[in-house]
């Protein structure tokens, strides 16, 4: 005999307990099943410690999906404003860090506890540290069977999430649950992730390790203005991260440090003023000492002075840091990506519900779901949003 329940939510994340809240509140029997010994442990690590648990301009612009219009309407439902009414409800601290991205004053895990005090009051069962073995479809709704017996629902809520961090146990389970259901995917891929360089190019760059600077960084149309930072293995920092939601094998990533600063025209007035300045030197007043190093060795400038720069020069040195193309070979996958970009075909769920138009009952929420935001507190916004979305529904 199969325990029973009104709505089985597969994935103790953001996205599962939000929706889970939602429906107890409504009076469904809710029960969430996790693999994991505790819940939200994404929440727990992410922000550094300290949750950018949403961003005050949260809106479509903000995801990347095949259908950018699906995420309007949960996102119009559950807006960031009441994400942070419900924190403070909870007396939680929080400060605005930069660009509209809100975090804990303390710690993520008052949100994880926020979250549990939620459920709990919302009469929400959690079975923590359940291997999930089967998915079907009965005549009452969906039979969960895991290794502590079967459970079953008139509806099934998966946010399972996506591959990225394999290692917190992050699976696919979403995807072959859509796939045995029969909804589509849109292809997979690492996103909000570093970018590698090939040996060759690492090479040349290698001694730029741990150098960061302020850059707009440009892949085809896309391009955002946050800090870049060259590694031991290839570009990071927020602004390659975001753009790398943008890049595809082969493509070029081209970066415009200080993208304020007219570098060709301070460097003339350095010529004017200052003619006996070292060309390094003056361009490390302007770019930190060892980017200005590097490309005044690229220009070949080390060691000569402004005074014997032509125009010509300095205009070449100048678009060579504000145009830099680099190539990357790759990313650094799903071990470090912070999301998962594709998932399931929005195409398949009805966008006010996040219900599979097909299958009656079954529900996709959160990062599993082919709707990817920027990175900056984006991500969390649209798990809040779409559990929302489905816990009124189920
Ligand atoms: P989430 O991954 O949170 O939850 C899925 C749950 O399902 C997990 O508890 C997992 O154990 C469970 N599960 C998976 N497979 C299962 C199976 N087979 N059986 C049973 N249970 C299973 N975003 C943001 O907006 N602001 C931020 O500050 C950050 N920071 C950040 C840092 C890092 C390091 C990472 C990796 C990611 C972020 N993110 C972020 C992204 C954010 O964490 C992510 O988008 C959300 O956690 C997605 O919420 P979900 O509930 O969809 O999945």
């Amino acid at each position: 005999m199969a325990e029973k329940h009104d709505v089985v939510i597969i994935g103790a994340g953001a996205a599962g307990m939000m929706c889970a809240i939602e429906a107890g509140k409504r009076g469904r029997r809710v029960l969430v099943l996790d693999h994991a010994k505790a819940p939200g442990e994404k929440i727990r690590i992410s922000g550094g410690g300290r949750c950018n648990f949403t961003n005050i301009h949260a809106g479509p612009k903000n995801f990347l999906s095949e259908n950018p219009h699906f995420c309007k309407s949960a996102l119009a439902r559950y807006r960031p404003q009441d994400f942070v009414a419900l924190v403070e409800q909870h007396g939680i601290t929080w400060h605005e860090k930069t660009l509209g991205q809100l975090f804990c004053d303390h710690s993520a895990k008052d949100i994880i506890r926020m979250l549990l005090a939620e459920m709990q009051e919302a009469g929400v069962a959690l079975r923590l540290a359940t291997a999930i073995s089967a998915i079907e479809r009965v005549a009452s709704g969906f039979r969960v069977t895991t290794d502590e017996g079967a459970v079953e629902a008139a509806s099934l809520v998966v946010a399972s999430g996506g591959k990225s961090i394999p290692k917190m146990g992050a699976t696919g389970f979403a995807y072959r649950t859509a796939e045995q259901f029969g909804l589509p995917i849109v292809e997979t891929r690492p996103a909000l992730v570093p970018l590698t360089l090939d040996p060759a190019q690492l090479d040349k760059i290698g001694e730029l390790a741990g150098v960061a600077a302020d850059a707009e960084a440009r892949c085809g149309k896309a391009a955002f203005r946050e800090a870049v930072l060259l590694t031991h293995r290839g570009l990071s920092g927020p602004a390659i991260l975001q753009i790398s939601s943008y890049w595809r094998e082969g493509a070029e990533i081209v970066l415009r440090l200080m993208p304020d600063i007219d570098i060709a025209s301070i460097l003339k007035g350095m010529r004017r003023t200052n003619g006996r300045q070292a060309a390094h030197t003056a361009l490390a007043d302007i770019l930190p000492r060892r980017l200005a190093h590097f490309f005044a060795e690229e220009a070949k400038l080390a060691g000569r002075m402004l005074a014997d720069l032509s125009d010509k020069a300095i205009d070449a040195v100048s678009a060579s840091i504000q145009n830099w193309t680099l190539k990357p070979a790759g990313s650094e996958g799903y071990r470090t990506a912070e999301v998962t970009l594709g998932g399931v075909d929005t195409r398949a769920l009805d966008s006010r519900t996040m219900q599979a138009r097909e299958v009656p009952g079954l529900y996709f929420i959160g990062e599993c779901v082919d709707v990817t935001g920027w990175l900056g507190g984006y991500n969390f916004q649209w798990a809040w949003a779409s559990g929302f979305a489905a816990g009124q529904e189920v």
